[in-house]
């Protein structure tokens, strides 16, 4: 490992980060640029289903992935389905949201971690996967929402980034393990969180995204972490009730236990009444996830 470091100025002050670190970001796989424009389109009261296409048939791939999904019968009986607006027709047009960004994002979350302890094959895309359905099922019900709906969900799909490149930095010998904060910040320089920051900047995404990401470990009591970052810290805890990621297939049977995270929640601005339709939201979604990734890409 190259020991040359770079001064990069964080929330905290200067820091020295690894150069190669930073050099490693710049050689991560882009984020198709669809990410970005369909959450433009998705902030307008209302698109039609041309809007949509207009935006997704701009990434081939995509358009031909998404075809694929609609014909596989895994929304309803399998047909013959040619065009995207005959697609969100039958898939419906939040289903299809949620399709785009997962489909856009795979390239980094179907990546594999040598030393953190997610399931070797698809763990890593289950935790990022189920945190962004969850993220999306708590902004559905909050009074004041700090993200969008679509924001949330990219925000859960990436807040874990930044550990694609800290574990080539760890050390080895271990294996896989639960890795703290101090072990990545020892390696790299900066924690997962925080090198997140480098990579979404990168990608142009919306600064709520960035900042959600930014902090989604900052303690409790830091006033300045932003709200989204609090909704993914929720929306984690709440899919750790089920070992997302570690485990398969997902037991949904234990309950959430909203007392030990009461300062969370309340952080969070979710009325305590609200917590079981979340809670049953997630379920939801979180059954059968496992045939979104079985669809190879
Ligand atoms: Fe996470
Ligand atoms: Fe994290």
């Amino acid at each position: 490992m190259a020991n040359v470091t770079e001064q990069v100025k964080d929330t905290t002050g200067w820091r020295a980060v690894n150069l190669d670190v930073l050099r490693r970001i710049e050689k991560l796989p882009s984020l198709s640029s669809v990410v970005a424009e369909f959450l433009e389109l998705s902030r307008r009261e209302f698109f039609t289903a041309k809007d949509f296409e207009v935006v997704i048939s701009k990434d081939q791939a995509l358009v031909a992935r998404l075809l694929k999904l609609a014909n596989s019968g895994l929304y309803g009986k399998a047909r013959n389905i040619h065009s995207i607006p005959e697609a969100v027709v039958l898939v419906g047009l939040e289903n299809m949201k949620k399709i785009v960004f997962a489909v856009s994002t795979e390239g980094l979350t179907r990546k594999r971690l040598r030393h953190y302890d997610y399931d070797p094959a698809r763990g890593y895309w289950m935790h990022a996967t189920a945190v962004g359905l969850a993220a999306r099922a708590i902004i559905e019900v909050l009074p004041e929402k700090p993200l969008h709906g679509e924001e949330a969900f990219v925000a859960g799909l990436l807040h874990d980034v930044g550990k694609l490149i800290v574990d080539d930095y760890l050390d080895p010998e271990p294996g896989k393990r639960r890795v703290g904060l101090d072990e990545e910040a020892e390696a790299v320089g900066l924690n997962h969180a925080e090198l997140a920051q480098y990579i979404l900047e990168q990608w142009r995404l919306p600064e709520t995204i960035v900042a959600a990401i930014h902090h989604h470990h900052a303690p409790l009591d830091q006033p300045d972490a932003s709200g989204g970052a609090r909704v993914i810290q929720l929306a984690q805890v709440l899919v750790d009730t089920w070992k997302v990621g570690h485990g398969e297939p997902i037991d949904l049977s234990h309950d959430f236990d909203p007392d030990m995270h009461q300062l969370l929640i309340d952080r969070v601005g979710l009325p305590l009444s609200k917590l079981p339709q979340v809670v049953w939201d997630i379920r939801q979604n979180l059954t059968g996830i496992e045939k979104l990734y079985a669809d190879d890409a």
